[in-house]
Order: C-alpha cells, then structure tokens, then sequence
C-alpha cells in the first residue's frame, strides 16, 4: 500500500483535529443543504499534520472534484486563469504554499473568490481592454506553513480559517495502529506508543518511522513489531526520546556552543550549520517551539534550560535586561 492510501478518506476515519472537524462537518453539511459550494478554506500549520488529506477529504464529504496545485506551479495568472476556467461547478481549487503565490496571480484571485468572475487584459498597449468571464463557482482551499506571510487582502477573502495543531501521543499511537492495519504489520500497543513519542506530533513523521522499524523487523526478526523491535529500530534511525533527529540537535547545539544560547537570529543559525533558513524556520523550529526547547525573542531564538538539560550541557543562567 502506497502513501496514499494511509490517508484517510472520510471525516469519520481521520484522527485528531477535533475542533477542526466538527466545525468543518457543520458547514459542509449547510453547504450541502444550500446546494453551494463551500465557503473559502485556509489550513494553516506545520508541514505533515494534514492539510492536503484534510482538502481531499472534504472534497470527498462535499461529493465534488478536486484539482491540487501549488503556489510556485502557478507561474503566470495565465496559469492561474487555465485552472479557474477547467473547474467544474463547486469544484475545489487546493493550492498548497498559498503564501508563495506571485502577486499578479493573487490579484486575478480576488475576484474569482469573491464574485466568481475572472478578469482578463487583452491586448496591448492603448488597445488593451479588460474582460470579465463568469466562472462557475468553486471553493478555494488554501494551505499555507505560514499565514503570517499571506497579505491580508488574500487572508481576508476566506470565509473559514483552522490552524492545524500538533497531534497528541494518544492520537498518533491511533494513527499508527490504524496504518499498521491497512499495511498488514503486526505490532504490539506499547510498540505503537513508543513510534508515537517519537513523531514530534505529526502524522506524517510517524507513519514514515512505522514503515523504516517495519524494514528493521522484517530483516532482523519474523516482521512483527513488538517494543523492544521499535525502540532498537528509532535508536539506529537515530530518532531520539523526544523524537528530535540529527538536524534538530545540530540546531540547539550550535546555538549553544556558537552563540552562548542566543539570542542569535535565523540567518546566523542556518549559516552555522549549512541548512536553509526557511527549512529550519517552517520544518524544525515549530517543534522546538513547541516542546519548550526554543524561544522566540525580539532577539533572536534564545535555547530554554530545559534543552540543556535535556541535551546534558551546563545551564548558566543569563543576566537578563530588564525594562
Ligand atoms: N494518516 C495520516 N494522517 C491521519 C489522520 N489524521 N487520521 C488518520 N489517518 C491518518
């Protein structure tokens, strides 16, 4: 079974995210009586905990086609205009990394998100004139790691707007389960939560680690997951206690020794390790954030004690500035 079919189809079937759901069930099923389409959806929060399974499974809930695409696919508004003419009436329109869309193909969006029409220029120079075509109507999901970089016009124009959260060890030892079971592997429930406590909170981290232990099982026993299997499997991985892995603990470690523990901003940190700025930011921060291993200041990112001592480096306490 590929990636694909881990995801789950219907509201019912997917784990977690419960505000998000039972909201989501209301206005699909008010959509559903009015014979509209849905309101405008923006997903918003870490990569891995779900927002393109959560588009196809409204899509699927709505009973209505859905076209995937990308901010950095949309290239040209004439791109954008392709797909908005193509879509089917109450079609969904996924575009994911919705805050890298160019500014010229966000301004052909307003419109069609808020009256369904598309404006076009034809022509050039003194004979150009502007057009509008009626579009049929549609909803826009938008998914984005970082709402903060959405211009407001673009956040403005959608009706429905969730943050997606970390999923909690219980829901994630469930997911496990439930992928286990649609993969055919074995595995024990204190197997399933240790998978789980490594995940850093995302589905997406713990059914790649299930499939990396079940390659372990398989060559090194009968393929059954039990604890002892598991935890051998993430140690060699090395997916540590926290579920934090080599890069993560290059981060805190170079901020540690480099920078005295910070504040140092993100450039500097990424300089010092090799790693993109923007990767660390969207990808490894959000967790650490999280965890309570990093800080955010006006600064910079300062490491907290609790890193420290986790990380098992001395822990001398700043002089802080007050006022
Ligand atoms: N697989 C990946 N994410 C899931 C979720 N939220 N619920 C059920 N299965 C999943």
């Amino acid at each position: 079974a590929s990636e694909y079919s881990l995801r789950p189809r219907w509201l019912s079937e997917y784990i977690g995210q419960q505000k998000i759901k039972e909201e989501l069930k209301i206005y699909i099923e008010a959509a559903k009586m009015r014979k509209e389409p849905l309101d405008h959806v923006l997903l918003y929060g870490p990569p891995g905990l779900g927002k393109t399974t959560l588009a196809t499974v409204i899509s699927n809930e709505m009973g209505v086609g859905i076209k995937i695409t990308s901010g950095p696919a949309i290239e040209k508004s004439g791109d954008l205009a392709a797909i908005l003419t193509n879509l089917q009436e109450n079609d969904i329109l996924f575009i994911d990394e919705i805050h890298r869309l160019n500014r010229s193909v966000e301004e052909i969006l307003y419109p069609a998100m808020e009256d369904f029409e598309l404006d076009i220029v034809i022509g050039k120079g003194p004979s150009a004139r502007s057009i509008r075509l009626s579009l049929p109507r549609f909803t826009l999901i938008g998914a984005t790691t970082r709402a903060a970089l959405m211009t407001s016009p673009l956040r403005d124009r959608f009706g429905v707007i969730n943050r997606l959260d970390y999923y909690s060890v219980e829901e994630l030892k469930e997911i496990i389960k439930r992928s286990a079971n649609i993969l055919n592997i074995g595995i024990d429930e204190d197997a399933a939560l240790e998978i789980a406590k490594r995940s850093r909170g995302t589905p997406r981290i713990a059914n790649r680690l299930l499939k990396r232990v079940r390659d372990f099982a398989q060559v090194r026993g009968n393929g059954y997951i039990d604890f002892k299997t598991s935890k051998e499997a993430l140690d060699v991985l090395g997916v540590d206690e926290m579920g934090l892995e080599y890069i993560d603990r290059k981060i805190l470690v170079s901020i540690i020794e480099k920078f005295g523990g910070g504040p140092v901003g993100i450039d500097a940190i990424a300089a010092s390790i090799g790693e993109d700025g923007d990767t660390i930011e969207d990808v490894y921060e959000p967790y650490l954030l999280q965890i309570g291993f990093l800080n955010r200041t006006p600064r910079g990112r300062v490491v907290t004690k609790l890193a420290y001592d986790y990380l098992k480096y001395p822990y001398i306490e700043q002089g802080r500035i007050e006022g």
